[in-house]
C-alpha cells in the first residue's frame, strides 16, 4: 500500500541528483527551493564558521590604525578588461595580467583575475551581499585577486589565498559623474550577452578605475571570510569599502532585466543573485584608520534621534 509512496520518494531521491545536483557547476542556484542557499550547506565548506557575506556593524568594528590606503596598480588601464561573460549566475569580466593589489594587512601582493556583480530585482529589492548596519545596497561589485598570481583552484587551498575588493553600488537619481557614465557604458554590453554562456570582447570604453570612481580607498572594513558561492572556500581576505558608488536607476534595472539565467534569451531573468547574510561568529571586523576617524559619515541612530528632536523642538523658532 505504501509502496507507491516509497517508489515516489525513491524516484525523487534518485531523480534529483541527475537533474540538479550532478556536478558543482549548475548544481546550486539562488532562487529555487531545491537548490537555493539553504541547501548549500551540503556543498564544500558552505556550512563552515568563517562564511561570507556578513552584516557589518560599524560601532562593533575594531579600529586598526595600520589599515591605511590600499595600493592599486594598473586598474586605470582599460586594455586589461578582456571579456565580459554571462555565466548564468553573474556577469564576469576577465582581466589580463598586470593589476596588483598590496597594502596594510595583506601579507603579500595579490593579482586581480576577474570581477563580477551581485544584484537584486532592479526595482525594489536591493541585491548587495554585505550589509552595513543592516542596510543592503542596490548591487555589489567583487574584484577577485589571488595571492602571488596563484590559479583560483590553488588559491582556495590557502586561508589567505584570495583577496576580494567589495564595493557597494547604489542607484541614485542624481548620479551624474564620470563614474556613472562608465557604468552606463558597462551596462550597454549586457544586451549583447543576454544568454547564459555568451561572451564578448570589451573595447576599452572604460577601465576598472573608472568603475570604482570616487570611492575613498582609505575607507574600508577588513575581515576573514569565504567565497559567497559554492563551494564557499574559507580563503578570502575581504576588503569592503564604505563609500557606495552611485549609478543611475536605469543601470541597476538593466542588470536585472537584460540577462537570462539560461541558454535561452527568453529564460528566467538573472536576478537576485546574492547569498543571504551569514553568522559572524567569533570573528572581528576591523575598520580602517581613516574610516574610524570619519565619524560624521556614520551617525548612530540615537544621535539621529536627538538631532531630529532638537530640530523638531526648534522648528517653530526657525519658521518665525
Ligand atoms: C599569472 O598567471 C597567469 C595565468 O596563469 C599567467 O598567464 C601570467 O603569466 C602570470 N603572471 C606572472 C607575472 O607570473
Ligand atoms: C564600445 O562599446 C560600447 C558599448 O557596447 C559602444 O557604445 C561604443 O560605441 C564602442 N566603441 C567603439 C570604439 O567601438
Ligand atoms: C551588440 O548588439 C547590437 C544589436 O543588439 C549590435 O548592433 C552590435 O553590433 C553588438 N555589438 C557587439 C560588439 O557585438
Ligand atoms: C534592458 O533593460 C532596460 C531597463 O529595464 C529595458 O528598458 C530594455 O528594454 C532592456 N533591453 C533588452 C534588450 O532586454
Ligand atoms: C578620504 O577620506 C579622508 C578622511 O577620512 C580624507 O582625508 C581624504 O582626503 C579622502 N581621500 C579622497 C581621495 O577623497
Ligand atoms: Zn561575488
Amino acid at each position: 500500500m505504501d509502496s507507491l509512496k516509497i517508489l515516489t520518494t525513491l524516484t525523487m531521491v534518485f531523480w534529483l541528483p541527475s537533474g540538479c545536483y550532478t556536478n558543482s557547476e549548475g548544481s546550486w542556484c539562488y532562487t529555487e527551493r531545491h537548490c537555493g542557499p539553504r541547501t548549500w550547506i551540503s556543498h564544500g565548506h558552505c556550512n563552515g564558521k568563517r562564511q561570507s557575506p556578513i552584516n557589518i556593524i560599524h560601532k562593533d568594528a575594531i579600529h586598526n590604525p595600520s589599515l591605511g590606503p590600499l595600493d592599486l596598480v594598473g586598474y586605470d588601464n582599460c586594455k586589461k578588461l578582456l571579456k565580459i561573460k554571462n555565466t548564468g549566475k553573474t556577469v564576469d569580466v576577465s582581466l589580463e595580467d598586470g593589476l596588483h593589489l598590496a597594502g596594510f594587512g595583506l601579507p603579500t601582493r595579490y593579482t586581480a583575475k576577474s570581477f563580477h556583480l551581485h544584484w537584486g530585482d532592479g526595482a525594489t529589492r536591493p541585491g548587495s551581499e554585505h550589509q552595513i548596519n543592516g542596510k543592503p545596497y542596490s548591487m555589489e561589485l567583487h574584484i577577485v585577486h589571488t595571492r602571488n598570481n596563484l590559479s583560483i583552484p590553488n588559491a582556495v587551498k590557502n586561508s589567505k589565498g584570495i583577496a576580494v575588493l567589495a564595493f557597494f553600488i547604489q542607484k541614485s537619481k542624481n548620479a551624474e559623474s564620470k563614474t556613472a557614465e562608465a557604468w552606463e557604458l558597462f551596462a550597454e554590453n549586457l544586451k549583447n550577452i543576454s544568454e547564459k554562456g555568451e561572451d564578448m570582447l570589451l573595447n576599452c570604453s572604460f577601465s576598472l578605475m573608472d568603475l570604482m570612481g570616487s570611492s575613498n580607498f582609505s575607507h574600508y572594513y577588513r575581515y576573514l571570510g569565504s567565497l559567497t558561492t559554492p563551494s564557499c572556500d574559507e580563503a578570502v581576505i575581504w576588503t569592503v569599502f564604505a563609500d557606495p558608488i552611485l549609478v543611475s536607476p536605469e543601470v541597476v534595472r538593466k542588470f536585472a532585466s537584460n540577462l537570462s539565467s539560461t541558454e535561452s534569451s527568453k529564460g528566467p531573468r538573472l536576478m537576485n543573485n546574492f547569498r543571504p547574510i551569514q553568522k559572524i561568529g567569533e570573528r572581528k571586523v576591523e575598520v580602517s584608520d581613516a574610516l574610524k576617524s570619519a565619524a560624521t559619515i556614520f551617525v548612530s541612530p540615537p544621535t539621529v534621534f536627538i538631532l531630529f528632536l532638537s530640530i523638531a523642538t526648534f522648528q517653530p523658532f526657525f519658521s518665525m
